[in-house]
């Protein structure tokens, strides 16, 4: 991270301070997250290439909601062939709250992920939030907690909320998928697209002003782009009329230090849409 950079930075946030008092961003939790050094979260491996044989044909049409098991699958437990890679149904369309939608999810057992996992991960913030972040999936402590981001990864995250001058309970935190894949790996197209459907009720639902997509699988999947996140990062893109803006992911942020620059710079442009930047020019 370039001290230089940051330092500038510092002083230009002091100068909107006394400019628009009460309105420019708080120097030290910027800082935070600036230099955090909280240690990285280890890279990952790729999602397994699907086995055809091994995925199941999707039913045309799934008549009732989703079958509810009374408790998770325990891990290493197998799932009946036909729940395997099935699609969100479209009943999800009559679930009018994120209450009513948990235990559906929470119930999910769509996908072979549902076998190892320990906690569905629904989701959780303000049902109402004007700022909503998704991110790829539940991480081992994720999926001990049942909640999302509050690993290493979570703890950086906050500090990237905290320094666009939101608290964490004021914004939405989802995934696209619900349930940890296995050693971390990126989830597959098949597990995605077995619960993208929630992922999209839920943003139904809370309804945000703006959405902020971390990392290239959130983006993939939610928005059908094959892009990598360096080149997505930092133009604004949409979902169903929503203003969307793709960053890299925190993950990748305690890896890769120095692009937190470019992630700052991302995170201002929603601020701006809140009116809770001032940034001068030059
Ligand atoms: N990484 C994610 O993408 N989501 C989480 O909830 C935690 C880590």
């Amino acid at each position: 991270m370039a001290q230089e950079f940051f330092e500038s930075l510092i002083a230009c946030i002091r100068k909107d301070a006394e400019t628009h008092p009460g309105q420019s961003i708080d120097p030290d939790v910027l800082r935070e997250f600036m230099t955090d050094r909280t240690p990285p979260v280890p890279a990952r491996k790729p999602a397994p290439r699907p086995v055809q044989a091994a995925v199941p044909a999707a039913p045309r049409s799934i008549p009732r909601p989703i079958p509810a098991p009374v408790s998770a699958p325990s891990p290493g437990r197998e799932l009946p062939q036909a729940a395997r890679i099935a699609p969100a149904p479209a009943a999800l369309e009559r679930i009018g709250s994120l209450d009513e939608l948990r235990p559906i999810v929470l119930a999910c057992s769509r996908c072979p992920l549902a076998a190892t996992r320990h906690n569905v991960v629904f989701g959780e913030g303000d049902p109402h939030a004007k700022l909503m972040f998704i991110g790829e999936g539940p991480g081992y402590d994720e999926d001990m907690q049942g909640r999302p981001f509050v690993g290493r990864a979570g703890q950086l995250l906050n500090k990237m909320i905290a320094a666009m001058q939101f608290a964490r309970e004021e914004v939405y935190i989802a995934n696209v998928v619900k349930c940890r894949p296995p050693g971390n790996r990126v989830p597959s197209p098949d597990e995605a697209a077995a619960c993208i459907g929630y992922l999209k009720r839920q943003i139904k639902l809370v309804q945000p002003e703006v959405i902020v997509l971390l990392g290239a699988t959130a983006v993939n999947f939610l928005l059908g782009k094959r892009d990598g996140i360096t080149k997505l990062r930092g133009k604004w893109l949409g979902y169903e009329g929503i203003p969307v803006m793709p960053t890299f992911h925190p993950a990748f942020l305690l890896r890769q230090e120095s692009a937190k620059r470019e992630a700052w710079a991302d995170l201002q442009q929603v601020m701006k849409v809140f009116g809770k930047v001032y940034r001068r020019q030059g």
